[in-house]
């Protein structure tokens, strides 16, 4: 099936609302939905430049938008009536105008304090009293049946690590939050450690404000491993024993990383991969709720929220991320963004035949056995 955010989905909900807004006479609209169509069809509108865009009266910039059935606003300020809100400028700032209890999910991933270009690094003790300001806001803002999503690796001083995830959670539960999950997100790629293991997995530490959460697991279900598994007794003896929506995912996600030869990889240094955001989402939120990521970066949360029909705002502070998420924005509202779908399953280096899984030290030795056969590699059998 096509995901919904393809070309051609997209074509067919912007045709439907064409003809819905036809009937109900929307003003402003009518030379943007053609010209969204024009864009979507011919596909090639993927270098238009921020300053060609249509702007509005408050400064922001319209994008035609099949999804939503308007044109959209990217607007600068938070306002309950936008839908995409992206404020160049610090977190506390935007946090500051946005109203309590209104966002049903904040998802985001922090600096994590280990120099990266866009952050200065702390003490450790600086810095999680900097988080702790963020968080608190993040708990005002969020509604009685949200949740609290915050994406961490390990900050690293001289050698010695120390996992963010278990030196933030007593800041969340102080705060009053109750600790849902502690998921595992594994990826391959990363740098190559000499002196320790390297690291390829983070944590996404998810809270709920209440008991009374959002929680949809249909949406995220994946694929049963044995979908024709009956019960061979009892009352349900020879039924099919597993859900046919699929099975709950765990607490342990594997999802490739944004690293060179992502689809999705932009100039910024570290990204969520859309797929990751869109679980979340999809999950703890329902269609028009609002979204919320106070470190935007390349607008990953907003996109994913888009892509869902949520409305997304967020804070990014470095004014390259700002413009990058903007164009991002503009290529997801108009179908154009490529992203990873979900549920496509890892690339399997072997499975695929792909010639560099032949150990080139082996050639001779190996003349005359097939290529993708039982390969040994470093000891461990990759059969199966
Ligand atoms: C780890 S990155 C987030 C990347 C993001 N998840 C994405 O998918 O692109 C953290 C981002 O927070 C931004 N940032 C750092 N301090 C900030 C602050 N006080 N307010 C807003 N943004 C900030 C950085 O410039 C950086 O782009």
């Amino acid at each position: 099936m096509a995901p919904k955010s393809s070309p051609t989905n997209i074509l067919k909900i912007i045709r439907k609302h064409r003809a819905r807004s036809d009937r109900s006479s929307i003003s402003r609209s009518s030379v943007t939905r053609v010209d969204v169509l024009g864009a979507l069809e011919a596909r090639d509108d993927r270098n238009g430049r921020e300053d060609e865009m249509p702007v509005d009266s408050q400064g922001g910039t319209y994008y035609p938008l099949g999804m939503f059935g308007t044109d959209q606003t990217i607007a600068d300020r938070f306002s309950p009536t936008e839908r995409i809100v992206v404020y160049q400028g610090d977190c506390l700032e935007l946090l500051r105008h946005c109203p309590d209890e209104l966002f049903k999910l904040v998802v985001t991933s922090p600096p994590y304090n280990i120099g990266k270009e866009y952050e200065k690094r702390l003490n450790l003790d600086l810095y999680l009293s900097q988080q702790e300001k963020i968080i608190r806001e993040c708990v005002r803002i969020l509604s009685p049946h949200g949740s609290i999503c915050w994406q961490v690796g390990n900050y690293v001083h001289k050698g010695s690590i120390v996992p963010l995830d278990t030196v933030l959670y007593p800041i969340f539960s102080d705060l009053g939050l109750t600790m849902r999950n502690r998921i595992i997100w594994h990826f391959e790629h990363g740098l190559h450690c000499t002196k320790r293991f390297s690291g390829r997995y983070e944590t996404i530490s998810w809270f709920t404000k209440s008991d009374d959460y959002t929680f949809n697991l249909d949406p995220v279900r994946v694929p049963q491993k044995y979908p024709g598994k009956k019960h061979f007794k009892g009352p349900k003896a020879g039924q099919y024993s597993s859900n046919p929506l699929g099975k709950n995912p765990g607490d342990l996600w594997i999802i490739p990383n944004v690293k060179s030869n992502h689809v999705e990889k932009t100039d910024h240094p570290c990204q969520f991969p859309v797929e990751l955001i869109e679980r979340l989402i999809l999950a703890l939120t329902n269609e028009e709720d609002w979204v919320f990521d106070p470190f935007l970066g390349t607008a990953t949360t907003i996109i994913a929220a888009i892509l869902h029909q949520r409305r997304g705002a967020g804070s990014e502070i470095v004014p390259k991320y700002v413009s990058l998420s903007k164009r991002r924005i503009k290529d997801a509202l108009t179908g154009q963004l490529r992203t990873r779908p979900m549920h496509r399953p890892v690339y399997d280096p072997i499975k695929s035949g792909n010639s560099l899984t032949r150990p080139p030290w082996k050639k001779e030795a190996d003349e005359g056995i097939p290529l993708f056969q039982d390969t040994e590699i470093s000891g461990r059998s990759t059969a199966g």
